[in-house]
């Protein structure tokens, strides 16, 4: 029965993807050469930009809609603006196609949820799919039918402000949780009006931008794109993803935008994937500037036949491509292949059948910002807390506590939690760490707040965001810092909100400092002097320098920046009505001056050998390791691992191994537990990574209970690119490992053999 109503689905997919195709070769059928070039034109709204301004004028954007000249916009956001914009085209266009609504809809749309890198560290794929699920579902409420995420780039340097947006170091989690968000926000059916199309990002290699500078050149080998950099995007092209969007970067020498390679030969090609590829903001006409061609008609050129579908704000298709064609440079064949891409989709999204489908102003207020998603956001923000450091069991306190000083820029800072990409989050929403502590305590219970410093000291004129200009940080007034002295003074415990602002990460936010900016360093060491009892609610986007605090603080909770509901959340943490359950996607490192520091580095031909040497690959200054590693978190009980087990010592290239290993609540609380499985292949044709995650697990214990975790090691773990450059399992001796984090783990070998 289940496998015959399995099969007529298949069929039925098939038949409605044929139908849709069919569908597709009669409108294509029916348009001019002009027409078919509009589609792959996206402008931006004009009135929320999220890069440098284009000369063209709102007033000849509209004019271009009316003739039908333009497939999609972005940052049109609201039923009102969608509609207003959707009717220029169903008014007045010959054809009536109507446009496609993309945003950057990248931690929720108006109920913010914690920045990706955040979210990442609660590692629970179900709470990560369902948190984009309601965002597709206020984003498609509000007019907006395609998101610019998620962000799948492989990220290992905290100087890169985007690290933000992405899962951080690891390809393994970031396929993972890049899989969890394509499902959440696509649902199974695209045509549902809650449900919205994704688009994987930057393709490729945009997070390895030399010394983390934003936009900076990429230079990896062809090994590491494929076994690091390309993974997610690939378990996102199998997932179904509806659009992909290229990088700004170079790679080795051809920007992605540019690059045949990866974009028509590898993801169109070998992967077969048949959505559309959207170019990242200008970055057709970057190609000048890149220094590959001499002028937009060249970079044109070069783009389409590179596999860029859709030209986001560059200007360069709508005035060149006709011309291309003309002067016989492109076979029209490449245009017609990108206005099929894009019309499939607004097939699947049902725009056809109706254009104002996501234009509902009932839907948008009963849906957007609603109680249940404040709800939900509160659960996903406190799964998303790392617990660093809990010295003497400081953590959890009790709501009755007589004296707490809420004390910190960031403290009371209703804004900052939101972080960078809030697309419609509105500014000073959140709950703020005081709210939620004043939300949570005893009666009797006093709470003092100080601010302490001030942070950043831009003067906003009314409706102006901070997105894309620089910050201004207070460096010098510390007149603030007495006043939280004495308040920390006389308290039982100072919960301290200090890290970086929502803008000091996100685009365009790389430093050189990872350290607390401005004056927060001293403020942390006037307040530790007369208070020891202090907890670091730590408030950032990227892994901070906090090697001091780390020595000197008894308490450290890593907070991020977690959105609409993050003073609750923290305040669930901090009480303990949540056990915290987070791991981190990222290593800290101890300066900045290891970065890039990830975990799954190479071993070197002289590794470490802990320094009584010079002769080994180490630094004289720093430790080669992380502060807090890859995978590391804490709880407010403890587990044990025992009895590590495989059974088989040997198996073939195909064989597979079961694992079981016992983990033990140790402690005095109930809590959740990620069990992270990694392995190391020893000898390579190519050098392999020191350690690699391949499967982990979030499970609950009791107090007391002992869990068998059981794992299975097969060809899709083992496999890599190999010297030959293809995906296959090699023979030879490999370690497996099995911990709560990274660093911390039991150990086992097997072999594979011929
Ligand atoms: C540039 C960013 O790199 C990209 O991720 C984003 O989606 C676009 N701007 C649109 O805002």
């Amino acid at each position: 029965m289940g496998c015959s109503n399995n099969k007529s689905k298949v069929q039925n997919l098939k038949l409605g993807d044929q139908i849709i195709e069919k569908k597709v070769d009669s409108v294509l059928s029916l348009m001019t050469l002009k027409e078919k070039i509009g589609q792959m034109v996206q402008y931006n709204g004009g009135w929320d930009l999220t890069g440098p301004p284009s000369k063209m004028s709102d007033k000849e954007k509209v004019e271009k809609l009316k003739n039908g000249l333009v497939g999609s916009m972005l940052n049109v956001v609201s039923v009102k603006a969608t509609r207003e914009a959707q009717k220029l085209v169903m008014d007045n266009s010959r054809l009536k196609i109507p446009l496609i609504f993309g945003y950057d809809v990248i931690h929720g749309y108006k109920t913010i949820f914690p920045i990706p890198l955040g979210e990442s560290a609660s590692w629970d794929l179900a709470l990560i799919k369902k948190s984009a699920a309601m965002a597709a579902k206020e984003a498609s409420a509000s007019g907006i039918q395609w998101t610019f995420a998620p962000m799948m780039d492989i990220s290992r340097d905290a100087r890169w402000g985007r690290i933000m947006e992405g899962a951080g170091e690891d390809p393994y989690l970031n396929s993972m949780i890049a899989v969890a968000r394509v499902q959440g926000f696509q649902g199974d059916d695209l045509s549902k009006e809650n449900t919205i199309a994704a688009c994987a990002k930057h393709f490729a290699g945009y997070g390895l931008a030399e010394a983390g500078r934003e936009y900076n050149t990429v230079n990896i080998g062809e090994f590491e794109l494929n076994n690091e950099v390309l993974p997610p995007f690939k378990a996102a092209a199998e997932a179904g993803v509806a659009t992909f969007m290229n990088s700004f970067n170079e790679l080795d020498g051809i920007p992605a935008t540019a690059h045949k390679g990866i974009q028509r030969d590898l993801l169109k090609g070998k992967w077969n994937w048949n959505g559309f590829i959207v170019s990242d903001w200008g970055s057709i006409g970057e190609l000048v500037p890149h220094g590959i061609a001499k002028d937009k008609y060249q970079a044109s050129e070069i783009a389409i036949k590179a596999g860029s579908d859709m030209d986001m704000e560059s200007h360069a298709y709508e005035a060149n491509l006709e011309k291309l064609v003309n002067d016989g440079k492109i076979d029209v064949a490449l245009i017609n292949d990108a206005v099929k891409r894009i019309l499939k989709l607004k097939f699947e999204l049902g725009l056809f059948d109706d254009p104002y489908k996501y234009c509902n102003e009932e839907r948008e207020v009963r849906e957007v910002y609603s109680a249940e998603n404040q709800k939900f956001a509160r659960e996903v923000a406190k799964k998303s807390i790392v617990l660093l450091k809990n010295e003497d069991q400081l953590l959890p306190l009790k709501k009755s506590i007589k004296s707490i000083a809420v004390i910190g820029p960031l403290a009371y800072d209703k804004d900052t939690p939101l972080g960078n990409w809030r697309a419609q989050g509105k500014s000073y929403s959140a709950v703020s760490l005081l709210e939620g502590v004043k939300n949570m305590v005893s009666p009797t219970t006093e709470v003092v707040y100080q601010k302490g410093c001030d942070f950043i000291l831009n003067d906003l004129k009314p409706g102006q965001s901070l997105f894309s200009h620089p910050l201004n940080i207070n460096k010098t007034d510390i007149s603030k810092i007495p006043a939280a002295v004495a308040a920390a003074k006389k308290a039982d415990v100072v919960l301290l909100a200090i890290g970086e602002n929502a803008y000091q990460t996100g685009e365009g936010r790389s430093q050189t400092n990872i350290g607390f900016a401005g004056v927060q360093s001293q403020l942390l060491k006037a307040v530790l002097q007369v208070n020891k009892n202090v907890v670091i609610i730590l408030m950032n986007g990227r892994p901070m320098d906090i090697t001091w605090a780390s020595e000197h603080v008894p308490s450290i909770l890593e907070c991020w920046h977690l959105g609409s509901q993050a003073g609750n959340a923290i305040a669930d943490v901090l009480f303990g009505d949540y056990n915290p359950s987070g791991k981190l996607p990222v290593s800290f490192p101890y300066n900045v001056g290891q970065e890039p520091l990830y975990y799954n580095h190479k071993n070197t031909g002289r590794p470490y050998n802990g320094g009584k040497l010079v002769t080994y690959s180490g630094y004289r200054d720093a430790p080669n390791n992380a502060l807090y590693p890859f995978g590391f978190g804490l709880s407010y009980t403890s587990f044990r691992y025992d009895n590590l087990k495989l059974d088989k010592s040997k198996i073939s290239k195909e064989g597979t191994i079961n694992l079981s290993v016992d983990v033990t609540n140790t402690g005095n609380l109930d809590g959740e537990e990620v069990i992270q499985m990694y392995i190391h292949d020893r000898v390579g044709s190519i050098t392999r990574p020191v350690k690699e995650l391949k499967a982990f697990k979030k499970e609950m214990f009791k107090v007391g209970e002992t869990k068998t975790i059981n794992f299975t090691i097969n060809n899709k773990i083992l496999q890599f690119y190999t010297a030959n450059k293809k995906w296959e399992v090699e023979p030879g001796d490999f370690d497996v490992f099995i911990g709560g984090n990274s660093v911390n783990t039991l150990k086992e070998s097997f072999e594979v053999i011929n």
